[in-house]
């Protein structure tokens, strides 16, 4: 899993001192972690490909990540929750990144798989990381959870809603039952009204980055789990059964 500590230091970067650069070794360690990334659904074909910046149209970042998939049900969770492996890995290493779904590049996927979305990045400075939780917007665990949890659960819960998240539009929806987990997704923000693609599309990648985040802290936390995901074009439900 994820460095437990990179969740709080995570932050979208979209300003570079352009007097720092990713290096040669950077590059190769980041394509090499690739591999190592886990997916949510092992039965959908990915790729993720590295291009400089000019190749696409982000206005930030030295370089870019092109994320590919087939197109399966569940595709855009299992890119989200790879993905956010990546950010998590980035910032760990002082490169700053952003997911950037308005950006785009005219790169031709390869066959079978659809471009998904971009995460642009650079090299930043440890100062430019969050130092503390305070420093997050982030909506009340009240407003996203119900059900029983306390002692660890409810800490693995509050570490897990600091996850990033299209428009920080947080669509998740967490329920506690029985030692049952269940993950769900709520398009509720007023954005995702105007902007067409946040609800279906980003929604669902953000709670495949939000699913990261969560066995991220549950694991952190000593909460032995397993998850069963039933991504069926309803509400994307996610359950983990607690041990
Ligand atoms: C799927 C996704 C798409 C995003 N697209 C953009 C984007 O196009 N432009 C942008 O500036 N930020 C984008 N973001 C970054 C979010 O605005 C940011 O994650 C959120 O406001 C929370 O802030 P934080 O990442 O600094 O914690 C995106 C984030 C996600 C998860």
């Amino acid at each position: 899993m994820s460095d437990y500590k990179t969740l709080f230091k995570r932050k979208s970067v979209r300003k570079f001192d352009k007097s720092l650069s990713v290096s040669e070794k950077e590059l190769a360690d980041l394509t090499a972690f690739f591999e190592n990334c886990v997916p949510l659904l092992p039965h959908i074909a990915t790729d993720f490909r590295i291009v400089k910046r000019e190749q696409t149209d982000c206005r930030w970042g030295q370089y870019a990540i092109l994320f590919f998939s087939e197109k399966k049900e569940g595709y855009l969770e299992n890119i989200g929750y790879m993905g956010e492996q990546l950010d998590l890995y980035l910032a760990e290493r002082n490169l700053g990144a952003c997911w950037y779904g308005m950006a785009s590049c005219e790169v031709s996927a390869p066959e079978g798989m659809d471009f998904v979305i971009v995460m642009s990045f650079g090299k930043s400075r440890e100062e430019d990381f969050r130092k503390d939780r305070s420093e997050f917007q982030r909506k009340d665990l009240a407003k996203t959870f119900e059900g029983d949890a306390s002692g660890a659960l409810l800490g693995a819960l509050e570490d897990a809603r600091f996850a990033p998240s299209a428009c920080n539009s947080q669509p998740w929806h967490v329920t506690v039952k029985e030692g049952t987990l269940t993950v769900s997704r709520h398009s509720d923000s007023p954005l995702a009204k105007v902007v067409k693609k946040i609800p279906n599309y980003f929604n669902r990648i953000d709670v495949g980055i939000y699913l990261c985040f969560l066995e991220t802290a549950l694991t952190a936390h000593g909460i032995a789990f397993e998850r069963a995901c039933t991504f069926d074009g309803g509400e994307a439900p996610v359950r983990y059964t607690l041990q």
